[in-house]
């Protein structure tokens, strides 16, 4: 049919290679929900996402979990539009929650210098939190500028600039189901 609109072309016709598909993050997510069950059973931790990449990844984990969880949200900005990290971290969204004595898990979408989340676990051990873990979707070890201890992880990917299932690409490709890379003339302009 014909339409006076202009036609976007199909998000994934950006992408080069997927490298963790949709079933695979279930398959995990799955196995990940029943390790947090079996680890918090009988508490009620607060899982905290990072904003915005984390925001599709608390969604299906928590469903993936039978433990009374709360949720909570932080909004933090390290890269700008750029594919590499500033090294800057700042605060945009702090908790609505007072996580002084409770359980806390951080859920990260990616970490790959660890700046951000090393910069995040310094600022919520000071609130006092009963205990604080880490989740992380994907970690890239290769890009790693400061160790960061996370307990939980999904995937590591190799040191390439990754979009999909959260991540984004100057705010575009956050709702792809899976992980993938973009061809580099989608970036490279
Ligand atoms: C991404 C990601 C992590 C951080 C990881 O967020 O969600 O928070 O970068 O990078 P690092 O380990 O090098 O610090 P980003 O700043 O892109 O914001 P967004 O989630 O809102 O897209």
């Amino acid at each position: 049919m014909e339409t006076a609109e202009p036609v976007a072309p199909d998000m994934t016709e950006d992408i080069d290679e997927i490298l963790v598909t949709g079933e695979e993050i279930r398959t995990r997510l799955a196995e990940l929900g029943k390790l947090l069950d079996a680890d918090y059973a009988g508490e009620s931790p607060l899982l905290v996402g990072v904003l915005k990449g984390a925001f599709m990844l608390m969604s299906d984990l928590v469903r993936h979990m039978h433990t009374p969880v709360s949720v909570d949200f932080m909004a933090c900005s390290s890269y700008g539009s750029a594919t590499r990290t500033s090294g800057v971290v700042r605060i945009l969204k702090d908790l609505d929650t007072d996580i002084e004595g409770r359980h806390v898990l951080l859920v990260e979408d990616i970490v790959d210098s660890g700046l951000t989340l090393d910069y995040l676990m310094k600022n919520l051990r000071a609130r006092r939190p009963a205990s604080l873990e880490v989740l992380a979707l994907l970690t890239k070890p290769a890009a790693r500028r400061v160790e960061v201890p996370i307990r939980y992880r999904g995937f590591e990917v190799p040191d390439v600039f990754v979009v999909g299932y959260g991540l984004d690409y100057a705010e575009r490709y956050r709702n792809l189901p899976f992980v993938g890379t973009l061809k580099p003339e989608v970036y490279q302009g």
